[in-house]
């Protein structure tokens, strides 16, 4: 049986990028491999960049991040769903790891690079992400997992990190495979300047009150053939149109791309049917989120629950890569 393993930054709220691209394959492949579906908020990653953490957030950020999951469908009950820092064995095979792990391999590290660069001193720690992420991952003899373009090139060294500790030290790990989102990989943001990202700051939260979503909506640029409601436009060379793909239902989509092309409908008229998918699909995630949120004893409990059924798996993990050692 495969096993599957996600970690989900604690970055508190999720986008329709991460929605469409990430947390919708979790809970597709929680359906499929159940208990064999592994996801983690990866909170012991978050303080590696400065720039992006506040202690004083970190543990509200864990939780809410539990919260959006579970409300988009994430089911506790099938998968299991935890907080890294509640399982020490993440670090502790990360430790074994660092010591096969060439620092210049690390240091080539495309991410590592374009956060190392705005900082003025690196922390140690933020060149060991991917050494923590692999232990993340190997810790479960994880080898399916679903990530985005960007950590491709991660989970190719957590590949050769399986390969090198197998041949070091004796056979125990697989060499995982990232599967891609393909209809997914990049969500445009409300800005039309490509790739929808947190730090873009051109989101449409999932969580996002509706007539705030709305609001960004309204301004936000459409095919620029489109000077006049009569010019006619095309729905392929608009952000508008992609966001109907995503969460329109066919007789809409058709109508729109029709009345874009023909100057049938106008691009305000196009965005508030937009509207009407938005809502169906968001609306009864922000109500299961807000349930959630008046019962965080539940999400605490759940995470809790979680940590004890990943340490199930990944304790004798650990004590078998402790004697391979030589510990
Ligand atoms: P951000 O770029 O906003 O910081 P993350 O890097 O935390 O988002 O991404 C979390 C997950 O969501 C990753 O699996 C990533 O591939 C996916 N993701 C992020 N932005 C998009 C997007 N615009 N379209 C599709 N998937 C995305
Ligand atoms: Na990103």
């Amino acid at each position: 049986m495969p096993r599957v393993f996600s970690g989900i930054q604690p970055t508190g709220d999720p986008h329709i990028g991460n929605y469409f691209g990430a947390m919708k394959n979790y809970v597709r492949l929680g359906e499929e491999y159940g208990k064999n579906s592994i996801y983690c908020v990866v909170d012991l990653h978050a303080p590696t960049n400065p720039n992006a953490y506040d202690p004083r957030q970190l543990a509200a950020r864990t939780l809410e991040m539990a919260v959006a999951n579970m409300a988009a469908g994430l089911d506790p009950e099938k998968v299991i769903f935890f907080a890294q820092s509640h399982v020490p064995e993440h670090t502790e095979l990360a430790w074994l790891f660092t010591v096969i792990t060439p620092v210049g391999e690390l240091e080539r590290m495309t991410q590592y690079k374009d956060k190392a660069q705005k900082l003025e001193s690196t922390p140690a720690g933020l060149l060991m992400y991917p050494v923590l992420q692999a232990a993340d991952i190997l810790l479960y003899k994880a080898d399916t997992v679903p990530v985005g373009e960007d950590q491709v090139q991660h989970i190719e060294l957590t590949r050769e990190i399986a390969r090198k500790f197998n041949h070091q030290f004796g056979e125990m790990f697989p060499e995982p495979r990232a599967v891609l989102a393909k209809d997914a990989l990049r969500i445009p943001g409300v800005d039309g300047q490509g790739k929808m990202s947190k730090s873009k700051g051109n989101t449409i939260g999932i969580l996002e009150p509706l007539d705030s979503i709305w609001q960004k909506l309204r301004p936000a640029p459409t095919d620029p053939a489109r000077v006049r409601r009569t010019d006619p436009g095309d729905p392929d060379k608009c952000l508008i149109g992609d966001y109907h793909k995503l969460f329109s239902d066919l007789p809409t989509i058709e109508t729109v791309y029709e009345g874009c092309r023909t100057a049938g409908i106008g691009c305000v008229d196009c965005k508030k049917m937009l509207m009407v998918g938005i809502t169906r699909e968001l609306t009864p995630i922000q109500e299961r989120a807000a349930e959630l949120r008046a019962d965080p004893v539940r999400v605490r409990d759940v995470l809790a629950q979680g940590a004890k059924e990943a340490r199930q798996i990944a304790a004798p993990v650990m004590e078998e890569a402790r004697e391979k050692v030589g510990f």
